[in-house]
């Protein structure tokens, strides 16, 4: 087991209450710095389509604001890729995308995609950065992610999550398993698991507890509650949960 789990902060919604009102405040730069110095160990950003989170401004803003490695979250499109090429993140990240979603509201299927990803999956592996799949904790994506030459695949928690809010804790916990079982067969396969969507201090535990998994990315729950407490103690208190998950 890795001792210790990294934790990916996604600082999306910093962007979109700064777009809420047009101007420059908050600013994502400062919630990138406030990251590194909380014991973040990474920065999730993702350029959607329509821009209403980060925009392409943002991108070298970020950068420059902290040595943590950058996962850029993007959707399989030209655009997309060349922006990538031109940046490229430490982690370049494909997700589904679609204008009318609120968020990311399932995993890619990488089964039926593969000729459209594979190009944009070799290009960024040539050009020095992992390429990570989020996709369902379903082993026929996780089959597809590997025959593609994914580095890493992010399963989607959001099902679990809503299970556990909804206090349907057999299927909760049937989810928790196929994670666990994905997690485990990902490090078979030679690629690193991580997790994410949607968790929050009730629901981390659970999901940090999968020995396998090397990192999470935490965006929503964390913004929403830096309203109430501040981004570094929200960080701060997200950390402590996952370290002693895996105590
Ligand atoms: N991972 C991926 C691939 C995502 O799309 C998102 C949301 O942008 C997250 C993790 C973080 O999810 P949340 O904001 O619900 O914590």
């Amino acid at each position: 087991m890795a001792e210790r789990i990294r934790l990916g902060v996604n600082i999306d919604h910093v962007a979109t209450i700064r777009n809420a009102r047009g101007g420059l405040h908050p600013d994502p730069f400062r919630a990138a710095e406030i990251v590194s110095r909380a014991g973040g160990d990474g920065l999730t950003i993702h350029l959607r389509e329509d821009r209403r989170h980060i925009r392409d401004e943002d991108l070298q803003r970020i950068r420059d604001a902290t040595q943590l490695p950058i996962n850029l979250e993007m959707a399989a499109t030209d655009e997309m890729l060349d922006i990538a090429l031109r940046f490229k993140p430490e982690t370049a990240m494909f997700v589904p995308e679609k204008r009318e979603e609120r968020t990311t509201e399932g995993g890619l299927d990488v089964a039926r995609g593969h000729n459209h990803l594979a190009p944009y999956v070799r290009q960024l592996k040539e050009n020095g950065s992992k390429v990570s799949l989020f996709i369902e904790p379903d082993p026929v994506q996780l089959m597809a992610a590997h025959q593609i030459g994914a580095s890493v695949t992010e399963f989607h928690t959001g099902r679990f999550v809503e299970l556990c809010h909804a206090e349907e804790g057999a299927l909760a916990g049937e989810e928790l398993e196929r994670i666990q079982m994905c997690a485990e067969k990902a490090v078979d396969l030679g690629i690193e698991p991580q997790a994410g969507h949607g968790l929050t201090y009730d629901t981390v535990t659970p999901i940090a507890q999968i020995p396998e998994l090397t990192e999470l990315n935490i965006g929503h729950f964390i913004i929403g509650e830096a309203v109430f407490v501040g981004l570094e103690a929200a960080i701060r208190e997200m950390r402590r949960l996952m370290d002693e998950a895996r105590a």
